[in-house]
């Protein structure tokens, strides 16, 4: 048996050994994992960047099910969504795991944006890691739209005509360029088709092309961590950071154990709540697309209100799409923005703790009216909470170099 046992161990280091000496297997695995040093104080908000990889595999595996039984036809789109419900062996669970997955995706990955913030995660060197993100978000969001038309549902197709014609306000080229995004004068068959390719194709590509460089940029500075000091400037006489630990086997393990606690909740939510009363996916939804009838209210899913309320906020057409736009990518501009003497919400003042806080209540805030028809107070409100939401960052190269800051300690706490 022993004898057995080291054969067959021989045989695998002689495999290994074989393919080392044509690629670079085990020296990838030992820059990426088990020589990669984390800092030791990872906390809770440092699960999330792993929870995104899962997310995206999940939509990756489930989209390709989908795919072999939804037609990308005007004709047949929402009945074939009916038949992978109905009829396709497990096609309800694939359908329930990739729309659920999708709302899963924007929680996870807004989590994960706001941990950036308090701890200050985009600051130098991190400015690429940080705007690889922000260009994830903005694929993201184009993903989620484009996968929302494919039901052909009353949602998916008003949504579209809603945010499409928004393209119209560009001064020139907006009537052109709208037409373009739909190849028709309204949304039509054409728009599903090229939709269904950008879809399943085009931007999931775009996609994992950006989540690669995002995680090679992060492993060319290091990780931040939640006192935001630099463990590189403490090393032993190997190299090797005294508050740092492998990333395999410790954070692996401990990235397991989120993976485990997130699955259990994900499952709760597929199985009895898919639809998350009619958040995930809207009840508008369930009827077949309607080009001679608009539904009563039309509300984009929630993980777009808060945008769209900036949008609906701003009197001017123009002025609104601008405003939608500007909100998002703001957001690239954060490490230049930042002036503080610190990293980390640990050692910031307590002008920065306001002033994020406001943050958080103006973009939920945000997020409920869109979700909501307008009405004069809601308007009135949502411009308020607009102001706030640009004042954060406009504001930031003036309180965050005024804010007091605590001493920051040499080593992690
Ligand atoms: C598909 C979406 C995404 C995936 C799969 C992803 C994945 C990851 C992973 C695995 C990490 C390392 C583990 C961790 O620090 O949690 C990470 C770190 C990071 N991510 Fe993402 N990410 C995504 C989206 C974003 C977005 C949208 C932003 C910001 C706009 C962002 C900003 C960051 C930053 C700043 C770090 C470094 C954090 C630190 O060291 O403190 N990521 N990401």
């Amino acid at each position: 048996m022993r004898s057995v046992m080291s054969n067959a161990r021989e045989l695998m280091l002689w495999g290994l050994d074989w393919v080392d000496s044509r690629f670079p297997l085990t020296k990838m695995w030992k820059e990426q994992a088990s020589e990669y040093y984390a800092p030791k104080n990872f906390n809770f908000w440092y699960f999330f960047g792993s929870l995104a990889l899962v997310v995206l595999v999940n939509q990756l595996l489930t989209g390709i099910w989908l795919t072999m039984n939804y037609k990308p036809s005007a004709q047949d789109a929402f009945a074939s969504v009916e038949y992978i419900m109905r009829d396709v062996d497990w096609g309800w669970l694939i359908r329930y795991m990739h729309s659920t997955g999708a709302s899963m995706f924007f929680v996870v990955v807004y989590l994960h944006m706001f941990r950036g913030l308090l701890y200050g995660s985009y600051r130098k060197p991190r400015e690429l890691v940080w705007i690889f993100g922000v260009l994830i978000f903005l694929v993201l969001m184009g993903e989620a739209f484009m996968g929302y038309l494919l039901p052909w549902g009353q949602m998916s197709y008003w949504g579209a005509q809603v945010i499409i014609s928004l393209f119209g306000a560009v001064p020139v080229v907006g009537e052109a360029l709208s037409q373009l995004i739909r190849g028709d004068f309204v949304v039509s068959d054409a728009t599903l088709n090229r939709f269904f390719a950008l879809h399943v194709i085009a931007m999931p590509l775009v996609l994992l092309g950006l989540v690669m460089a995002h995680l090679m940029a992060l492993h060319e500075v290091g990780s931040n961590n939640p006192d935001g000091i630099e463990i590189h400037d403490n090393e032993d006489e190997n190299g090797i950071p005294l508050d740092g630990i492998a990333m395999h086997p410790y954070y692996t393990i401990k990235d397991i154990f989120g993976v485990v606690v997130f699955l259990a909740v994900a499952a709760v939510i597929i199985f009895f709540a898919p639809e998350f009363g009619g958040y995930f996916l809207e009840h508008a939804n369930f009827q077949p697309a309607d080009s001679l009838q608009t539904p009563v209210h039309i509300a984009p899913v929630w993980y777009f209100t808060p945008f769209y309320a900036i949008l609906r906020a701003i009197p001017d057409k123009l002025g609104g799409v601008i405003g939608m736009g500007g909100a998002v990518m703001i957001l690239a501009l954060l490490p230049w923005l930042d002036r503080s003497k610190v990293r980390s919400i640990r050692y910031k003042g307590p002008v920065f703790k306001i002033a994020l806080t406001l943050f958080v209540i103006s973009f939920l805030g945000l997020g409920y009216l869109g979700m909501n028809p307008p009405s004069p107070t809601y308007t009135l409100i949502a411009r308020v909470l607009s102001v706030i939401y640009f004042l954060f960052f406009l504001a930031m190269p003036i309180y965050s170099r005024l804010d007091s800051t605590k001493p920051v300690p040499d080593r992690l706490t």
